[in-house]
């Protein structure tokens, strides 16, 4: 292993070691880094989409080194966390990504009654989305009833979770029906995914691919593009169903054809060249996806898999991780949305840094695998 990836993965463990401490002074869930200190989400109070990652990434951290300062930082964010449970209409399908790296990695690490009911809860809240017409809704909202996004390919393994905890085939076959649905609207033929798709609520006819956080419709959120990498690499992990690996496969080679010169990923492979406007975060999840689907690839795919994550996480480190004191994150030039929504343009954003963290977890192989159904 080159000696670099030590260097960031204990880089990264003493960074949060004090980020932990520094956060639960502050008493919130950190979303990004403002110097040292952190801020909470930009919007919707902790049952914002990201409440799981700061937690994910102690729980990674607890994993790999054994320290109790990450498990009790994680420890008290799960508080926070559930008690968004009980206001449930104001989550929606991003349920996965909250309670799959909180309250899920703590039963799958620790055990514990409470950690499983709160992980059931919200994949029943999850499951409840469903909408017979074929796919999982994504927001709440009147006029939002037939949104899916190419993100909730990340939440379904929380239901591939349930199904594997419970005994019961509901929550794997609705997982698997948004999954063929995704195959079939979002995939396109060059292997790059639309982000948003209006279904009509009643029939499931697409109605409309408006534009998301992307550059414009029709064009290529890079981050989008990872969700669905690496959200139809766990789809076939979760299930064995090979039209998935092939999903996975075409949306990888997409994305490793438009990594830029420096190994830096842009926020939308099809933006102006003229601008610069990086996401590191979608490089981060891009290369955790790809980690994984080097292990599953033809042989002469895997090596180049491996190799392009690799050069995703070696370019972050060298060109834009923040290792000292001065900032309560490692990656900056993270982009929340092309166009600015107001969730952070290049700045540090912690999310980034929880999947830069779990691919050097892949890499040292100390990986929790938080979005497997089975460890
Ligand atoms: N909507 C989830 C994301 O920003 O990736």
């Amino acid at each position: 292993m080159e000696q670099w990836i030590d260097t960031a993965f204990a880089s990264a463990a003493r960074k949060f070691a004090s980020g932990a401490k520094q956060a639960a002074a502050q008493g919130i869930i950190p979303y990004k880094s403002e110097g040292r200190r952190y801020a909470p989400s930009p919007f919707d109070g902790n049952s914002w989409w990201t409440g799981g990652f700061w937690p994910g990434l102690m729980w990674q951290l607890y994993h790999a080194t054994g320290e109790a300062v990450y498990r009790d930082e994680a420890l008290r964010t799960e508080e926070l966390l559930t008690r968004e449970l009980r206001a449930f209409d104001l989550l929606n399908h991003d349920v996965g990504f909250m309670y799959l790296l909180s309250t899920g990695a703590h039963y799958r690490l620790l055990g514990g009654r409470q950690a499983l009911s709160d992980t059931l809860h919200a994949a029943t809240l999850l499951a409840g989305r469903f909408n017979p017409a074929g796919f999982i809704r994504a927001w709440p909202g009147k006029d939002r009833a037939g949104y899916a996004i190419i993100d909730c390919m990340m939440n379904l393994s929380l239901l591939y979770w349930a199904s594997e905890q419970t005994g019961d085939p509901r929550f794997s076959a609705i997982a698997k029906i948004h999954a063929d649905t995704t195959l079939r609207e979002f995939l396109r033929d060059d292997g790059s995914n639309c982000h948003i798709v209006v279904f009509d609520p009643s029939t499931g006819k697409v109605l409309d691919r408006p534009m998301g956080q992307g550059y414009a419709p029709g064009s290529s959120w890079s981050r989008g593009q990872a969700w669905a990498l690496y959200g139809f690499t766990l789809s076939y992990i979760n299930t064995g169903e090979e039209r998935y690996l092939d999903a996975a496969l075409r949306s990888a080679r997409y994305f490793i054809s438009h990594i830029r010169e420096d190994g830096l990923t842009d926020s939308d492979f099809c933006q102006p060249k003229d601008e610069e406007r990086i996401d590191n975060i979608a490089g981060a999840v891009a290369a955790c996806g790809l980690l994984e689907l080097s292990a599953l690839a033809p042989a002469e795919e895997s090596k180049t898999f491996r190799a392009a994550a690799l050069r995703l996480l070696k370019a972050e480190y060298d060109l834009c991780a923040d290792w000292t004191d001065a900032s309560g994150g490692i990656l900056q030039k993270c982009t929340a949305s092309y166009h600015d929504d107001g969730a952070g343009r290049h700045v540090n954003i912690l999310y980034g840094d929880y999947f830069f963290v779990e691919a050097l977890c892949k890499l040292r192989g100390t990986d929790a695998r938080l979005w497997m159904a089975r460890a």
